[in-house]
């Protein structure tokens, strides 16, 4: 049975439809594409046929073919769009951002609380005049004791247990040696006037004591320097420092290299005074070491002891910053705990 025109369209447009509604993607809507109207496609076989259709049916199958024609291409272009519109939405589901969600927290790195101090320190003296100067810590025998009063045998050498590199060197046990380092270079130039922050070494293992630790060394000589300038500077530092109202201690003592000599003690911030581990049960921290600068030492320096006179002071930062940050034990600024390390 001759199937009639109508029944041929409509099997194609079935056959279309299923084809539209199966595709998936682009890709299997342009091979409908070229199926149906590509150039060897469906509707160009069947007009190519068309003449050996009887006259009459001719037109009519043409209308509806090319009625076909318009409605397949409009169907491609609208799923053709409803496709890429769904793929654009898949894909920004896939990269969207939640920028609600809490952001990864990261953590900046900070001063050390002795760097902190040892600027702070520096920052005061400066404010007073002072310049700022280092040297090595790698030292000889001759400048960390020689020079400094402190002949091979003198007892006071066991004040300080040393680190020896050899018979002539050694880690520098204070910062003292810049006292003679610093004349040297500047005699007989006046005044003197300098800080030396830096690193020193002891075989000392306890609360209060590190065997590497901090030490700012303190030297100024001109004509007609006495004691009155050296109390009177550590004073304001100790104010500029710890604020009013803290308690210090002038205290005679002994060093080689000063006379005379006096060791400076604030009152204990752990216990407030009443006796702890950190004071020793004394309420008391020692500081620093400080004095006139003995008259051989200015000599060796290349100074006229008869003309120049000089202070020197040695304050240990740890000490200052314990005293500053209540922390009761040395051994916590070296023990690289962030929890300690973030609190300052
Ligand atoms: C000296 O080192 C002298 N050079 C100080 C000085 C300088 C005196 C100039 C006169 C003129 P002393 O050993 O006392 O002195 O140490 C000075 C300060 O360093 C002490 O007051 C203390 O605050 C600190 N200190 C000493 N040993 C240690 C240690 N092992 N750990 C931490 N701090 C220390
Ligand atoms: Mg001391």
């Amino acid at each position: 049975m001759q199937k009639t025109i109508n029944e041929r369209i409509e099997e194609l447009r079935a056959q279309f439809q299923q084809g539209i509604d199966a595709a998936p993607n682009l890709e299997a809507l342009e091979k409908l594409r070229v199926k149906f109207l590509g150039k060897k496609g469906e509707v160009t076989t069947l007009m190519r046929g068309m003449g050996k259709l009887p006259a009459d049916e001719r037109p009519l199958f043409g209308k509806l073919l090319n009625e076909f024609k318009g409605f397949a291409e409009k169907m491609l272009d609208n799923q053709k769009k409803q496709l890429k519109e769904k793929d654009a939405s898949q894909r920004w589901e896939k990269e969207r951002l939640d920028i609600t969600l809490p952001g990864k927290p990261f953590h900046l790195g900070r001063k050390h609380p002795l760097t902190v101090i040892t600027e702070e320190i520096e920052e005061i003296f400066s404010y007073m005049g002072f310049q700022i100067a280092e040297g090595p810590e790698v030292e000889s025998d001759y400048y960390n004791f020689e020079a400094l009063n402190m002949s091979k045998e003198h007892p006071a050498r066991d004040m300080q247990d040393s680190f020896y590199i050899n018979p002539e060197v050694l880690l520098r046990t204070h910062t003292s040696p810049m006292q003679v380092r610093t004349m040297e270079a500047m005699a007989p130039g006046l005044p003197v006037r300098i800080i030396c922050p830096g690193k020193v070494f002891r075989r000392d293992d306890d609360v209060t004591h590190s065997p590497m630790f901090h030490q700012v060394e303190g030297l100024v000589v001109d004509r007609g320097v006495s004691l009155a300038d050296l109390k009177g500077i550590l004073m304001l530092f100790t104010k500029e420092m710890f604020g009013e109202g803290r308690e210090l201690r002038f205290r005679p003592s002994f060093f080689p290299f000063t006379e005379p000599s006096a060791e400076v003690d604030i009152s204990c911030i752990i216990c407030g005074g009443s006796g702890c581990r950190t004071c020793g049960d004394t309420g008391w921290l020692e500081i620093l070491g400080s004095g006139m600068v003995h008259p051989r030492v200015l000599e060796v320096s290349g100074y006229d002891s008869e003309e120049v006179t000089g202070y020197a002071f040695g304050i240990g930062i740890e000490r200052i910053a314990m005293l500053k940050y209540g922390i009761d034990d040395i051994r916590l600024f070296y023990y690289n705990d962030l929890r300690m390390l973030q609190q300052y």
